[in-house]
């Protein structure tokens, strides 16, 4: 094991780290489409019931593997599962899967940067228009800030996991916390709000099909940061005296919580915006849904505060997601960064570089295929639709991989490293675990339902997704 990793100065500095990762785009963009596409209420029941049954668990197991071998996914599954074999490929999967997550996280966050600069420059009301984003996701200004983006995620990096992410953490968390709630409280006030408080909040269990199950599970992986080694390299840099369980169970709580508190903000949102919306419609909500809808939400407060007040308040909203994305962005980074270090003996700049480029061009032609390069805008067909580049990463890696991902871990401890030392990994820094209800949970639940539960997942995603 190696000694001289660095590690997380304290048990609330992991929690911030990890909390900071796995509060994103996800939460603020991504869970309160999900909700919309699904059907609402029974969506969030869903979702929470997977968070806490199903997540955690998987979350716990991540971070003791991480623990205890003190290595990156290839160089985890390696020390305890061996060098070749299945387990190798479910390290390398380990490592391929938050490269290319970070590759359309990229793109995503280019976008929260380019929103934050026309803000701040006073163009809130042409965000507001809804013809804005058409034109921002084809604009060459993309480049640019692509590079600026660059700049700050590489910065941020190259200082070490410790100094660079459980700092802004500390800052952007709470902030980021307090103006949900607030916009919260000022979107109920709108006309027709209670609408989408009805639909999000009363479930309606005719609307659970498997596609609402599916988009359910991949959500609450992605939002948590799992199945993509995050939490195992992150385990890596945590020290033997942090209790693995107590701080896995605050980062969902506080993932979860934002996610709720977005979703109460962006879906009365829509109700109020379009009082006839048809419910049934709503399953064809995508990402840009949201990026319309966030600027009228601002532009609706300036009736308020005035058109210069909501600029500013809509400036450090953006600014606000714009950090949490770059901690999210950071954190998948650091992944094939750390395999790089620790398995190909390269220095952090050379990984860095290595990544960089890498990753850059792929986010650059991901870029290019929402219009402006028609091969890569209409790059393939399945599952009866048209396809781009971005698409097909997201399809693949989002969708599919991710309960992949999750199953093997959850095999992996069950049946080759094996439950006791488990147990044993738990119980460092929470010396009651093994006896807890929780432990015997964990034990059961990782080496039975939860892989089940997991293949059943993956296997109607593939079918549903690449079948039609
Ligand atoms: N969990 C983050 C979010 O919800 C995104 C993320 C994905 C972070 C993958 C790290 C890795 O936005």
């Amino acid at each position: 094991m190696s000694v001289s990793r660095e590690h997380f100065s304290s048990k609330l500095g992991f929690i911030l780290a990890a909390a900071g990762s796995a509060v994103g785009i996800g939460n603020i963009v991504g869970f309160p489409v999900n909700a919309a596409k699904n059907g609402g209420g029974a969506f969030l029941v869903m979702y929470a019931i997977f968070v806490f049954t199903i997540c955690l668990p998987v979350m716990m197991a991540e971070m003791a593997v991480g623990r205890k071998t003190a290595k990156n996914p290839v160089g985890a599954y390696h020390a305890l599962g061996g060098k070749s074999g299945p387990w190798h490929i479910a390290g390398l999967l380990g490592i391929i899967t938050p490269f290319m997550i970070a590759v359309f996280y990229t793109v995503l966050t280019i976008w929260i940067f380019i929103y934050l600069v026309m803000t701040v420059t006073g163009n809130l009301d042409y965000l507001a228009s809804g013809e804005g984003f058409g034109t921002i996701i084809n604009s060459p200004y993309l480049f640019v800030s692509m590079l600026a983006v660059g700049g700050l995620v590489g910065s941020i990096l190259s200082m070490g996991v410790k100094d660079g992410i459980e700092r802004a953490a500390k800052v952007m968390m709470p902030a980021l916390f307090i103006m949900l709630v607030c916009l919260v409280i000022f979107v109920l006030t709108l006309d027709n709000a209670m609408a989408g408080i009805k639909f999000y909040l009363i479930p309606d269990f005719s609307k659970l099909t498997p596609s609402v199950i599916n988009g359910a599970m991949s959500q609450a992986f992605f939002s948590l940061s799992l199945g993509m080694g995050i939490l195992i390299t992150y385990g890596s840099y945590i020290s033997r005296k942090t209790d693995i369980a107590g701080s896995a169970k605050l980062v969902a709580i506080m993932d979860t919580s934002v996610a709720f508190i977005a979703g109460l903000m962006i879906l009365p949102a829509i109700f109020s915006f379009n009082p006839d919306v048809n419910t049934d419609k709503l399953s064809d909500s995508s990402v840009s849904m949201i990026f319309v809808f966030l600027p009228k939400i601002f532009l609706a407060l300036q009736a308020t505060v005035g058109y210069f007040a909501a600029s500013v308040i809509a400036s450090i909203f953006f600014l606000l997601v714009f950090f949490a994305a770059l901690t999210s962005l950071v954190s998948i980074i650091e992944v094939p960064v750390s395999y790089l270090i620790d398995e190909r003996k390269q220095s952090r700049k050379k990984a860095l570089r290595t990544i960089f480029i890498v990753g850059g061009v792929l986010a650059v032609l991901a870029t290019l295929s929402f219009g402006m390069v028609d091969f890569l805008t209409s790059l393939t067909n399945y599952g009866g639709k048209s396809k781009s580049l971005f698409d097909v990463i997201y399809d693949i890696f989002y969708d599919t991989i991710l309960p992949l991902n999750g199953l093997l871990i959850c095999l992996f401890v069950s049946y080759r490293w094996k439950k006791h030392n488990l147990n044993a990994e738990l119980s460092e820094g929470n010396p009651g675990f093994a006896q807890s209800f929780i432990a015997k949970y964990v034990d059961f639940s990782l080496g039975t339902f939860i892989p089940f539960i997991l293949a059943v997942i993956f296997i109607n995603t593939v079918a549903k997704i690449f079948f039609g």
